[in-house]
């Protein structure tokens, strides 16, 4: 279209310029050519928590937050939660289209080969005080793996390349497993590729003597359902962080590493473990009104709600709210969940919510369900990275095959003192200003 184009007056200089507009967005670099003069920089965008940036083009994932669309790769997160195993999903995810049953087939088969992880990285696990929180440990054991692997620094080698993707996402949940019963002071348990991911995910983590562990199929189904839903949610802080770290050519686990340190910070997906928390403090219905009271005044943050995208309820807490039930049909009914929905019910007819857009998150329930299962809340964003890295490994492949990738490197408006002479300490005396670091 024609009148596809921004046209900016600069009111220094009068001169006047015309920018394209591209799927509703103009590129920072256009304003570069606005300058008050040979010596002027141009004109930049000032933008912190990147509010209304496109850091990147993405086919990966579609997200209406007004409406409360999800999708991969087109297709709708009810459908996919409804039909699909993780692993088709996470297919999908990485090549852009669903699996035929060959495909799905050998990719089942391919990924379950490479569950088992070196054993020298079970005595770096064993290196773990006995209460280091899971998070920590995988982190740490993610980015070990670059040591175990050094072929991964060849990123130019798709093949390898893909060899690096297929390990990560067979050995997250092995790495989880052995966090998990690190902490309870339990054997390591292998993993048995005749079960599948989830099931097997579930055999390291539970299994005791008896010869084969036989995962609840509705639990099972479960989780499967819970990995899809968090399996990849566009540039969000963590995926944002791959995409950074990856544009420095850093190997994927260190890429990784640095997209689950992103990920376990309370207001990502550390919220899911906060959330518990928080219900186990408000503790019975009647307590809710006081801690909502406490929320208006700015003292507390209602956790599990809000989203930066999301004005809308997240599609995800309402297929999750779904699975609850069908959870506690085997596991007896959590408590929890009915604080949660009081609270929920409470928040949305209130006017501090109402008028902020917030609903509940994918981490408003989910805990709820993990803790039903048998799960510690230290363990839950460990149940949220081991799906989130097909997300971030597809996005990291997006990213390394996009002709207009570079490193990944902000502008500033610096705003410290102008040139200044060095003082000698003997002259410095002493001065009466406030120390920022202490
Ligand atoms: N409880 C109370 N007030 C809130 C909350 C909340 N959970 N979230 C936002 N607000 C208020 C906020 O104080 C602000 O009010 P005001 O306009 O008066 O200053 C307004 O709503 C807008 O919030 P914001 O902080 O500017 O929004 P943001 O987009 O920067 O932050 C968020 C998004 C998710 C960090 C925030 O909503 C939050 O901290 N939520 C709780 C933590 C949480 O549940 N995180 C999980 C996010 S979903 C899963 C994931 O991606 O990890």
């Amino acid at each position: 279209m024609d009148n596809e184009t921004l046209t900016i007056t600069d009111n220094r200089t009068k001169a006047t310029y015309t920018i394209p507009i591209y799927r509703g967005t103009v590129r920072a670099m256009d304003l570069r050519q606005i300058k008050t003069g040979a010596d002027d920089f141009g004109l930049m965008t000032y933008d912190p928590a990147f509010m209304n940036t496109a850091s990147c083009t993405s086919a990966i994932t579609y997200l209406d937050g007004d409406k409360g669309i999800l999708r991969y790769r087109g297709y709708p997160i009810e459908q996919l939660a409804e039909h699909c195993t993780f692993l088709e999903v996470a297919w999908l995810l990485l090549e852009g289209e669903l699996p035929t049953r060959d495909e799905l087939e050998n990719w089942n088969c391919e990924i379950m080969r490479h569950t088992m992880i070196h054993e020298n990285l079970k005595k770096f696990m064993d290196g773990f005080h006995h209460d280091a929180h899971p998070m920590g440990v995988l982190i740490s054991t993610v980015a070990a793996l670059s040591t175990f692997y050094p072929d991964a620094k060849n990123l130019g080698d798709t093949k390898c390349r893909r060899k690096q993707i297929v390990r990560l996402i067979s050995k997250m949940p092995t790495l989880a497993a052995y966090a998990y019963r690190h902490r309870l002071g339990l054997p390591y348990i292998y993993p048995d590729p005749d079960l599948g991911y989830t099931k097997n995910y579930m055999n390291m983590l539970w299994k005791r003597t008896e010869p084969k562990y036989a995962a609840n199929p509705v639990l099972a189904r479960a989780l499967e359902v819970l990995f899809i839903l968090h399996a990849d949610h566009e540039q969000n802080c963590s995926t944002s962080a791959m995409r950074a770290v990856g544009s420095s050519n850093a190997d994927p686990f260190a890429t990784a590493a640095a997209a689950l340190s992103a990920l376990s910070g309370p207001l990502h997906g550390g919220a899911n473990e906060e959330v518990l928390r928080m219900l186990d403090e408000i503790g019975t219905k009647d307590r809710i009104p006081a801690f909502i009271d406490q929320v208006k005044e700015g003292k507390r943050k209602l956790m599990g709600f809000g989203h930066r995208v999301y004005k809308n309820y997240d599609p995800r807490a309402r297929i999750i709210k779904q699975v609850a039930e069908e959870v506690f049909e085997v596991t007896g009914r959590n408590h929890k969940i009915d604080i949660a929905l009081e609270l929920e019910r409470i928040a949305l007819s209130d006017e501090y919510f109402i008028k902020r857009k917030l609903y509940p998150n994918v981490d408003f329930y989910s805990g709820i369900i993990y803790q039903a299962m048998g799960f510690k809340p230290e363990q839950f964003t460990v149940l949220f990275g081991i799906p989130r890295t097909v997300g971030w490994l597809a996005q990291w492949q997006e990213m390394l095959r996009d002709p207009e990738r570079k490193i990944a490197r902000p502008r500033q408006i610096y705003t410290g003192e102008d040139r200044r002479e060095f003082v000698p300490l003997t002259l410095r005396g002493v001065h009466d200003r406030e120390l920022t670091f202490a």
